[in-house]
């Protein structure tokens, strides 16, 4: 994909020297360890933060996809190592702050402590919302906030499986074959995704839309790749997952009435139909026999589960948040098009195009 546009010192720092580091090895370094360490200091909520947000997405993203003319070899470059460590310090502390460690579960209740977490999750408001009133708009909107994400599902958790070992390994093994469509181009449910998409005319490059997508949006998809990323946070990483498995199955549903509701083509509802189903038996695994199988390994591990557990349902609680809060006031939950002239940014949500050239002929291939 390309490099997105810069929000910011942050990220422009780092858009600066990934553009042209082949040109200046010897300087990435030095100015751009200063330039982010001075922009962090103004940067007052990490979560949110759309320039914070971004630059840490492209960070990870050199160790998924990478970018068009960027050096493959700068994923293992310290100084942009040292930066993406500056950016998770301050976003693990930010996260702490957010969703404060719980009381660890007692000696064998950490199934059912997930259980209750996961009771709390908000999505389901998103997706009766959605599948009672959302318009076209806004269901593609949802579609973009998210693709990101969903284009590369399952990618992260897959870093978690040489962490782990016995049922949990297992569990996550079990789970991740479904994601990958036990193996069949086509089936992935990244490809499904990207079948909705274009079921609904958009386009479904990968990061064709990061420039839409807004920091808090980013920030699911950002934790979860530093929690499975870091050894020392494979419990949190194990809880986060299981939250988000568990509260999938009923809000897919609702996204896949609002397809037959707004009258869209039947393959925008493959990939929810497909979590309908799925995650339903997701939840069971990633719950029992992933979290339950770690703990029983490394009960120490207790606490660092229910904690990402929490922490998955307090981001998306707060992604569904905005949302909700934009479309129910007439507005976009994207950002502007930076391609878009100063008349088109100023539609209302009704009006605005969401592809900025980029939507796709409304076919299915
Ligand atoms: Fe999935
Ligand atoms: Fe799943």
């Amino acid at each position: 994909m390309h490099l997105p546009r810069p929000r910011g010192p942050i990220s422009a720092a780092v858009h600066d020297r990934l553009a042209t580091q082949h040109h200046h090895p010897s300087t990435l370094s030095l100015t751009t360890g200063q330039a982010v360490e001075r922009a962090l200091l103004d940067v007052a909520d990490p979560v949110t933060d759309d320039d914070f947000q971004l630059t840490l997405c492209m960070l990870y993203e050199l160790h998924y996809r990478g970018f068009d003319g960027v050096d493959d070899a700068l994923e293992w470059a310290p100084s942009l190592l040292a930066v993406r460590r500056q950016l998770e310090h301050r976003l693990e502390s930010a996260l702490r702050g957010l969703c404060p460690a719980p009381a660890e579960p007692a000696d064998g209740l950490v199934v059912q402590a997930l259980t209750d977490v996961t009771a709390t999750d908000r999505r389901p408001e998103m997706s009766s919302y959605l599948s009672r009133e959302g318009s076209r708009e806004q269901f593609e909107e949802f579609l973009v906030v998210r693709s990101l994400q969903q284009l590369k599902e399952a990618d992260a958790q897959t870093w978690l499986i040489p962490r782990l070992s016995g049922r949990a390994k297992a569990a996550l093994i079990e789970i991740q074959i479904d994601e990958y469509g036990n193996g069949r181009t086509g089936h992935l449910h990244s490809e499904l995704y990207a079948l909705a998409m274009r079921a609904c005319g958009l386009d479904s490059t990968y990061g064709a839309f990061l420039d839409r997508i807004p920091g808090h949006a980013l920030a699911v998809g950002n934790t979860m790749s530093m929690l499975c990323l870091h050894r020392r946070l494979r419990g949190a990483a194990a809880g986060y997952f299981a939250a988000f498995e568990a509260t999938s199955s009923i809000p897919s549903q609702g996204y896949a009435d609002t397809v037959a509701r707004l009258g869209l083509p039947a393959e925008a509802a493959v990939y929810f139909s497909e979590h309908v189903e799925a995650d339903a038996v997701h939840e069971q695994l990633a719950i029992r026999n992933l979290c339950g199988g770690l703990v029983d390994a490394e009960p120490a591990l207790a606490g660092d589960v229910l904690w990402g557990a929490r922490l998955c349902m307090a981001l998306e609680d707060l992604a569904a948040d905005r949302y909700l809060t934009a479309w129910q006031s007439g507005q976009t939950c994207l950002l502007p098009d930076p391609t878009a002239d100063a008349s088109e940014l100023a539609m209302p949500t009704d009006r605005i195009d969401l592809q900025g050239g980029r939507r796709a002929s409304p076919s299915v291939a």
